[in-house]
């Protein structure tokens, strides 16, 4: 990258730089488009965001770049949505999960153990589903990219395996801003707390609440795992990453801008897919080798315990949409 050589104006969650690109004489007119997301920087979606702005920058020849703030330091998920939706950020990336709060169908999301296999999860998100659902955020004046894999979520304690949901009992489990997740862990018997994650580390140090839960590389990479010593893999819901573009923004970039920002998104979760297999069974190992006891319990009485969850969506919008997700092959 070039030399930054002046700040010119802030606007529409981008940023117009003068740049001296390398080898070359006198300043171009860079836009910088900022991105604000929770992760910290080994976390494989924060990797594939920045194969991202590598991207952009071949693509645009430099013109077009990303600045990604990482670890929720221009706000948790709930606020990047928001400063997305005003145009003051250009991009973030959430969890389907805090949307559901501003688009009430991404709950389907949250609902556990929906997803047969993996295969059936990204049938779903890479067919017409998948598609309503990115195109239904303009309603919220926001735009979806891309999907990122955020694996199955699991349940993660300072001291109780869970093996059974009899074993959530009287347990504060951290849960996202998510009235389903919310749901979830009522259905299963432990007493739901919702948080940002950026606190979470925190609050599990001082015993505010007993465990979460997450996929491996975010229990991994947020270091959960040298407070919580017990993960256990009930995989109770596949919630994916969504990359989300302001509206604003996206209406002030020129076709050519949108067709860089598109291609380098469509990359970023090629690349982010292999990247995360990769860092699922790594995660794994790094928590084990750290001390945690991973287990695997039957996921039948947990299956049985949140039917009736299923069941209290029969008849409405989010019903609909589980019966379409369980009809995909
Ligand atoms: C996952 C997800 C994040 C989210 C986090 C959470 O790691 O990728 O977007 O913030 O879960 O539990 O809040």
């Amino acid at each position: 990258a070039g030399v930054l050589v002046g700040l010119l104006v802030a606007t529409c969650g981008y940023t117009w730089v003068l740049r001296q690109p390398s080898g070359a004489v006198g300043g171009v007119a860079v836009k910088e488009l900022k991105l604000g997301h929770s992760l910290d920087l080994n976390h494989p979606v924060h990797l594939a965001m920045e194969r991202m702005a590598e991207r952009l920058e071949e693509l645009s020849g430099g013109r077009l770049t990303l600045s990604i703030s990482p670890n929720g330091q221009l706000g948790n998920e709930v606020e990047c949505i928001e400063l997305t939706q005003r145009g003051s950020m250009a991009l973030t990336k959430t969890s389907t999960a805090t949307l559901e709060g501003f688009l009430p169908e991404f709950a389907a999301f949250g609902v556990p153990y929906l997803f047969r296999d993996e295969e059936h999860f990204w049938s779903v998100l890479h067919g017409e589903i998948g598609d309503e659902l990115l195109e239904a955020c303009t309603t919220q004046n926001l735009r979806g990219l891309c999907w990122y894999d955020a694996g199955a979520r699991s349940f993660y304690t300072v001291k109780t395996p869970i093996n059974t949901p009899a074993d959530l009992k009287g347990l504060k489990i951290r849960v996202q801003e998510s009235k389903t997740a919310i749901a979830m862990v009522e259905a299963l018997g432990g007493a739901p707390t919702p948080m940002n994650f950026g606190e979470l580390y925190t609050s599990l140090q001082q015993s505010l609440v007993d465990g979460a839960e997450n996929n491996p590389p975010s229990f991994s990479s947020s270091r959960h795992y040298e407070v919580c010593k017990e993960y256990s893999l009930d995989e109770h819901t596949m919630v994916p990453d969504l990359l989300l573009v302001s509206e604003i923004a996206w209406q002030k970039l020129s076709e050519q801008e949108q067709g860089w920002l598109r291609q380098a998104a469509a990359d970023s979760a090629v690349l982010q897919r292999e990247l995360w297999k990769e860092r699922s069974d790594k995660a794994l190992e790094v928590v084990q080798e750290s001390g945690v006891q991973v287990t695997r319990p039957d996921k039948q009485p947990f299956i049985d315990a949140v039917r009736p969850m299923h069941e209290s969506y029969e008849g409405t919008d989010v019903g609909a949409l589980l019966e379409r997700i369980l009809a995909v092959e």
